[in-house]
């Protein structure tokens, strides 16, 4: 029961095939990362990030929680942004929801679950803030998908109205932010056509004047 033997296998050929095909692939990878995208994915274990994608380690830096949620005070989430932004300068930030997930259906529903109710109330802020979009789809599988892509979007904007984005644009910093859908069905990915890439595409309540 201690020893996850088959992990450790699996490790192990996973590091003979990487090095077969590139005798220096992890010396070269360990010297530094230089990752174009930053992840905000959902922790499901059906959306591994970096597979959907195909790149390698190194490649993307990934910040995974339940439902991928981006609460404007999170610090787990902010320190994650601001890591990529500022630092490793990151080109894309990427929101990928996905459809049939777990925590947005709970956050549909009353069912008490305990403290994670407390984190999917961010998705019932979601539904309250487009109730009537969401109650005039009757068929309820069509609500799931919508609020599914819904939250996605309010994530994005989330990141946007950060001091971390917001900075990096008035510096000229060249950067995106993305919402995107993954298809747990057929394994592809769907973008929700949200792209945000400067200050003067955000609503003017959330817009800081920077020095
Ligand atoms: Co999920």
């Amino acid at each position: 029961m201690r020893d996850l033997k088959i992990l450790f296998e699996n490790n192990q050929k996973w590091v003979e095939k990487k090095t077969s095909e590139h005798l220096d692939y992890f010396k070269h990878r360990s010297e530094q990362q230089d990752p174009l995208y930053l992840w905000i994915g959902c922790s499901d274990s059906r959306v591994p990030a970096n597979e959907i994608v195909g790149l390698e380690p190194g490649e993307l830096f990934v910040c995974r929680n339940v439902a991928n949620l981006f609460p404007h005070t999170d610090f787990n989430c902010l320190s994650v942004l601001e890591y990529a932004v500022s630092i490793l300068r990151v080109k894309h930030v990427i929101v990928c929801g996905h459809y049939g997930c777990g925590g947005v259906k709970a956050a549909m529903e009353d069912n008490h679950l305990g403290l994670v109710d407390n984190w999917l109330r961010h998705i019932r802020d979601v539904y309250a803030l487009h109730r009537s979009e969401l109650d005039a789809l009757d068929d309820l599988k069509a609500r799931y998908r919508r609020l599914v892509e819904l939250n996605t979007l309010q994530q994005v904007l989330n990141i946007c109205h950060t001091t971390i984005v917001q900075e990096a644009w008035a510096r000229k910093q060249k950067l995106a932010v993305h919402g995107w859908v993954y298809n747990l069905e057929t394994g592809k990915l769907h973008d929700l056509n949200c792209c945000y890439s400067a200050g003067e595409q955000l609503e003017s309540i959330y817009k800081i004047k920077m020095g």
